[in-house]
């Protein structure tokens, strides 16, 4: 595997695999990797001759300064975990390397960032899609792979990519979760022995939750999961919405396998995410 920190370097690099049309796979990552980055990488190496992974912490994407602060950073271990899976180029820059000037773009994802992470965290996707669109021209890849987990980012990928006629298949991957249901993110190790005995509630109450519907109307739902999440030690739901899967749009009645809960928690300092097809 090679470590790149260069655009230059990594278009140089990869410019024979486009010559001789062999398929580039990219995972766009912000480090601190775990077995559901590693998952997304497995699957790239397997639809792809040549696969590339990018380690960024992405500050425009981060609305809140000291969660940027706060954003694990283990590049190292990152690195040694990537080079056994059969990464061929890790993708480290600089901020610099990626923004030599303010990136002043505004995308408008019309309808989709008007809800859920897109309100309590304004600003959140542009900045993802500023650094997704950089990282796509450097990488020009044929494939790219992004985790269900962030089911908002993943439609705003998409839309990004139709808007801006990206030549890349976006391939979106489930969920992994540790063994006590809790979904794998970069935030968990954040959280300390009692906090990581609690938020395992996240995920079941999402199960209870597919489990009742039909039971109650949306609304009665959305607020049983919301009290049993803010009775659980620690835990304070932010928001729980029960959404179009297409249009990311709050539904008001039940449409089989057409809907997604979503929610986000804070436990303490951390902010998790997860959802579930309903
Ligand atoms: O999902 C993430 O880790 C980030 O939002 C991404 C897609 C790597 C962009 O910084």
């Amino acid at each position: 595997m090679e470590v790149i920190e260069t655009k230059e370097a990594l278009t140089q690099a990869l410019q024979s695999c486009r010559d001789s049309r062999i398929s580039i796979g990219f995972v766009p990552t912000m480090g601190a990797l775990h077995p559901g980055h590693i998952s997304l990488v497995e699957q790239c190496r397997k639809e792809n001759s040549m696969v590339v992974v990018s380690i960024f912490v992405n500050p425009t994407q981060f609305n809140d300064q000291s969660d940027l602060a706060n954003y694990p950073r283990t590049l190292e271990e990152d690195l040694y975990k990537l080079s056994s899976v059969g990464c061929n180029y890790a993708f480290a820059p600089s901020v610099k390397e990626m923004y030599p000037e303010e990136d002043t773009r505004k995308f408008d994802f019309g309808m989709l960032d008007k809800v859920m992470e897109g309100v309590h965290r304004p600003g959140h996707f542009n900045g993802v899609a500023q650094i997704v669109s950089r990282l796509f021209d450097a990488v020009q890849p044929d494939k790219a792979y992004f985790g269900e987990k962030d089911f908002q980012q993943l439609a705003i990928i998409r839309r990004m990519v139709a808007m801006m006629n990206y030549p890349v298949q976006i391939v979106g991957c489930s969920i992994v979760r540790e063994a006590d249901g809790l979904a794998m993110s970069s935030r968990n190790m954040r959280l300390t022995p009692e906090q990581r005995q609690n938020v395992p509630a996240i995920a079941h109450t999402l199960l209870a939750c597919k489990e009742k519907i039909g039971c109650m109307s949306l609304d009665e739902l959305k607020n049983w999961v919301v009290d049993r999440i803010n009775n659980t030690p620690g835990l304070q739901t932010e928001y729980f919405d029960i959404v179009d899967r297409d249009s990311l749009q709050p539904a008001s009645e039940y449409k089989e396998n057409a809907l997604q809960g979503c929610i986000a928690v804070h436990v303490g300092t951390v902010r998790l995410i997860d959802n579930i097809r309903l």
